[in-house]
């Protein structure tokens, strides 16, 4: 170890680990998004909350820049680090600490992967709500840092609703308990809920004590085939105004045809320019009879040009992998990711206007979409196109997602629905932010963190 920031670090924190192979800063430095290159100076692994603290007031004191580190699952670049900045990991800190009956919280370190929380839980007949695809690798940390969404966020609600209460280290090195559990806590600002999606710019989630909720009644999967846009937000009408909906998700042709091709299997014959996935409470057979009127009702108004119900659970996650295969079946292309949101009223709106300017200025590229339409969230993959070379796609992409920002704007929607601002859409904030609201963020990041190293250019530049 030659550096001697890093030397001084080592000497305050002996039992610290600290990684440095050019293999180990390769696989810490980066995220899910493949854009830069990884360049971090070190990799730290704390063990606890009093390691993460000494971490950080080193890191004030020498002026290095800290990139916290969970399961690294991100879509925005939010834990990459390309500039020589220490890497916190907190895979270590990965127990789940508590169980508390009375309050039905779980009370978990952050280097928790999201499989395990559901699984804890479970073991106390109880869920945790929040789920998503890359449940086996990110950790709750990450999650409470991204404020993540995910597929039951129709009925739950994001990450933020979750949250009892957090243990912080705030960029100024001070440990902060924020909210302690408590249901209702009337007394000033709610920092617990600053610090959930401030994606690491403000402090470090040391540990968090998650609510907890009622398992829901047993569910049927239905996947559906629709002939347009119009036709799928009547459908989501009917199906929400008469079925307790758990999911409803979408995704398009050309998104299902990467899923098969990746190995999942045809549940519905025919082709069909949209599809959903949706999950509904059918606890008896009345239930499962509404479900089959809504269904029925739903073909005789056109609304609906075939369909397909889970009769068993493998059949459900059959139906499931459709939707939740996608992100996998995609990477070997590189997409190029944008998750944006629209009030629910102005997807169709927004979706045809997209549809149209992206057909015209854009006929050659491959736009896959997909997401979790019930919330108005819509994941927009563009595949380089073969023979394209990486910098002229990505200029390509950069141009595309400026023209989304400029409609997001107009339809009063949102650059990041859960993914994070990060390092890819931080050039697209003031589409969804005003100035006087970036302002205030800067301000607020000041005061946390004035010597700006959690994570410096991430979400906003620093001036
Ligand atoms: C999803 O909904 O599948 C995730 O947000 C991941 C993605 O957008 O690729
Ligand atoms: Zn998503």
């Amino acid at each position: 170890m030659t550096d001697l920031r890093l030397a001084g670090l080592a000497a305050r924190l002996p039992g610290l680990r600290l990684l440095s192979t050019p293999a180990e800063l390769e696989y810490y430095g980066r995220d899910w998004t493949r854009r830069w290159t990884p360049a971090p100076l070190a990799i730290a692994l704390p063990a606890n909350i009093d390691e993460v603290q000494a971490i950080v007031r080193w890191a004030n004191e020498e002026r290095v820049a800290i990139v916290p580190s969970g399961g690294r699952t991100g879509l925005s670049g939010g834990a990459v680090a390309a500039n020589g900045e220490l890497v916190l990991s907190l895979e270590r800190m990965n127990q789940v600490l508590d169980f508390n009956a009375v309050d039905r919280t779980l009370t978990v370190q952050p280097g928790v992967i999201l499989q395990k929380v559901h699984e804890a839980a479970q073991e106390h007949d109880l869920i945790y709500p929040v789920d998503f695809a890359a449940r086996g690798s990110c950790s709750i940390g990450g999650n409470i840092s991204t404020n993540a969404g995910g597929i039951r966020v129709i009925r739950y609600g994001n990450t933020r609703e979750w949250i009892a209460g957090l243990k912080v280290v705030a960029g100024n090195g001070e440990l902060l308990d924020l909210n302690r559990g408590l249901i209702k806590n009337s007394s000033g600002y709610d920092f617990r809920q600053l610090l959930i999606g401030s994606e690491g710019t403000l402090g470090i989630v040391v540990e968090a004590t998650l609510k907890l909720a009622e398992p829901p009644p047993p569910s049927q999967v239905m996947l559906l085939a629709l002939p347009d846009m119009d036709a799928l937000m009547q459908v989501f009408a009917l199906f929400r105004q008469r079925l307790s909906l758990q999911a409803f998700e979408f995704f398009t042709d050309i998104a299902l045809n990467h899923v098969l091709a990746h190995g999942a299997q045809r549940a519905i014959d025919g082709d069909y320019p949209y599809y959903v996935v949706t999950e509904f409470d059918a606890a008896d057979e009345v239930a499962q009879e509404t479900a089959l009127a809504a269904f029925e009702h739903a073909m005789e108004q056109g609304w609906v040009s075939d369909g397909a119900i889970a009769q068993s659970e493998s059949q459900a996650a059959a139906l499931w992998r459709l939707r939740e295969g996608i992100t996998e079946s995609l990477a070997p292309h590189k997409p190029y990711k944008n998750d944006v949101s629209v009030r629910i009223s102005a997807v169709p709106a927004f979706l045809h206007e997209m549809q149209d300017l992206l057909g015209r200025e854009y006929p050659d590229i491959e736009v896959v979409w997909f997401g979790h339409i019930g919330d108005g969230n819509l994941h927009i993959n563009v595949l380089r196109p073969e023979g394209l070379a990486e910098d002229a796609f990505i200029a390509q992409c950069e141009h595309v997602t400026k023209l989304l920002a400029e409609t997001l704007h107009r339809h009063g929607g949102s650059i990041s629905a859960e993914h994070g601002i990060g390092l890819v859409k931080r050039a697209y904030l003031e589409s969804t932010r005003s100035a006087a609201e970036i302002a205030l963020m800067r301000g607020v990041r000041q005061v946390f963190d004035p010597n700006g190293i959690l994570n410096p250019g991430k979400v906003m530049t620093a001036d």
